[in-house]
């Protein structure tokens, strides 16, 4: 088929050119957002889920739709190692230019602006990485503390207000939400946990790998009761075969069922391989119906591509102790594993062990789905880890 018009988009946080199986989730946030609004209790929707299952994608959809709605969105990724002052201030800028020119009667002029300027101020010297130096004026006593649980407090206080003077809301909309520190993450739930008892109409709608969960619990311990978890997952079968149909039949493309039943059996359902089996299928096939061959075709090539690209770079980030731990993780299949039993494959104690099982988890490889279990946080890993690292040669570095 002509690879012009190929209409399938693996990437990250590329739209996919049919957002599949995820209609429940995104009426689940709008309702939540109406709600939020009007002032009436909801609480904030968080996905979670492995790398490539489509969080960003589902999160940017949210922003789009709230703003369709009316409401300011405020998108954010966090980065590794950033501060949250310094990722938030910046990106707050435009959502309250927008909120403060939706004139209503009675509503105050640029406060909330002034107050994000305290904010920066006061946050300056602790964040050497706030760099964001506009001049939004200040507000003298408001947010300048200097301590961010009082600063942000007062910062999305005075941003509901506003938003409620102009009968709006506001999402703020966090993807990589698990890289925020705990420190960090605690000041932000306790400031909204002040705006919804002031029935504020201000929110967070965030996205991050599985153990975020357990980051927001650590951080406040009635975060549980904030938030709704949404675990964004592998799609089920019907809804992965029309994220690969639809998008061909748009073009006048249609697969066989078995070609269907291939696809999903190698990319069990995981959007982003969804996207890249889709891709390169339909790269392959001559003429419609995509068929079994061309499936076969497209998956020694997809495997060489996501080697070389999407699991290559997790991996290019290890040691060699890394490495071998995630090696034992895969020998013993897809997870989740008991500690002990990864230990015992390594032939050394957990202890010994422990720092290492720590730091993949501090580099994102691994999560614990619950005490003493550990899990991939990226899909089909196991396999990857085989391919590379072929049994007999554990202790070669993959080349
Ligand atoms: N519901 C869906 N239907 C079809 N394709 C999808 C769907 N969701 C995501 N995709 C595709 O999957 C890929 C990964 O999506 P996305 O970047 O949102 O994942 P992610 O969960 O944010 O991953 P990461 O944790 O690595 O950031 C993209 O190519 C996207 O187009
Ligand atoms: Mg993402």
């Amino acid at each position: 088929m002509d690879p012009r018009t190929n209409p399938y988009a693996p990437g990250a946080g590329t739209p996919p050119p049919e957002l599949a199986g995820r209609d429940d989730i995104m009426q689940r946030a709008a309702i939540a957002l109406d709600r939020i609004r009007h002032g009436r209790p909801a609480r904030s929707l968080l996905l979670m889920g492995l790398r490539g299952a489509g969080k960003t994608v589902l999160l940017n959809r949210i922003a789009l739709d709230a703003e369709d709605a009316g409401i300011e969105a405020c998108l954010i990724e966090a980065p590794e190692g950033r501060s949250l002052p310094s990722i938030l201030a910046p990106a707050l800028r435009v959502p309250l230019l927008r909120l403060d020119r939706r004139k209503a009667a009675g509503a105050s002029t640029g406060r909330a602006l002034r107050v994000l300027g305290s904010f920066v101020r006061g946050m300056r010297v602790r964040y050497g990485d706030l760099e964001f130096g506009v001049d939004l004026g200040s507000e003298n006593g408001v947010a300048d503390t200097g301590d961010l649980e009082v600063d942000l407090t007062a910062l999305l206080v005075t941003i509901g207000e506003s938003a409620r003077e102009r009968s709006t809301a506001l999402v703020l909309l966090i993807d990589e939400l698990q890289y925020v520190k705990e420190i960090e993450l605690a000041a932000l739930i306790a400031a909204l946990h002040r705006c919804a008892q002031l029935q504020l109409p201000i929110t967070l709608m965030g996205a991050g790998l599985p153990q975020l969960a357990g980051q927001l619990g650590e951080a406040k311990s009635y975060a549980e009761r904030m938030f709704e978890f949404a675990e964004i997952g592998a799609l089920d079968e019907a809804a992965a075969r029309l994220a690969l149909q639809a998008p061909a039949a748009a073009l006048g493309v249609s697969f066989e069922a078995a070609a269907l039943d291939d696809i999903y059996r190698h990319t069990q359902g995981y959007p982003y391989f969804l996207q890249t089996w889709g891709k390169y299928a339909w790269d392959v096939a001559d003429f419609s119906p995509i068929d079994q061959k061309d499936v076969y075709e497209a998956t020694t090539l997809v495997l060489a591509e996501l080697d070389a690209s999407f699991f290559r770079v997790r991996l290019d980030r290890l040691t060699p102790a890394e490495k071998a731990y995630l090696r034992a993780m895969a020998e013993l299949g897809p997870g989740p594993h008991r500690s002990g039993d990864i230990a015992a494959e390594l032939g050394k104690s957990v202890r010994t062990v422990a720092p290492t099982r720590a730091k993949l988890i501090a580099k994102g490889m691994v999560y614990s789905p619950a005490h003493g279990d550990t899990s991939f946080t990226v899909p089909l890993f196991d396999a990857f880890m085989r391919r590379v690292m072929p049994a007999g040669a554990d202790d070669a570095e993959p080349g």
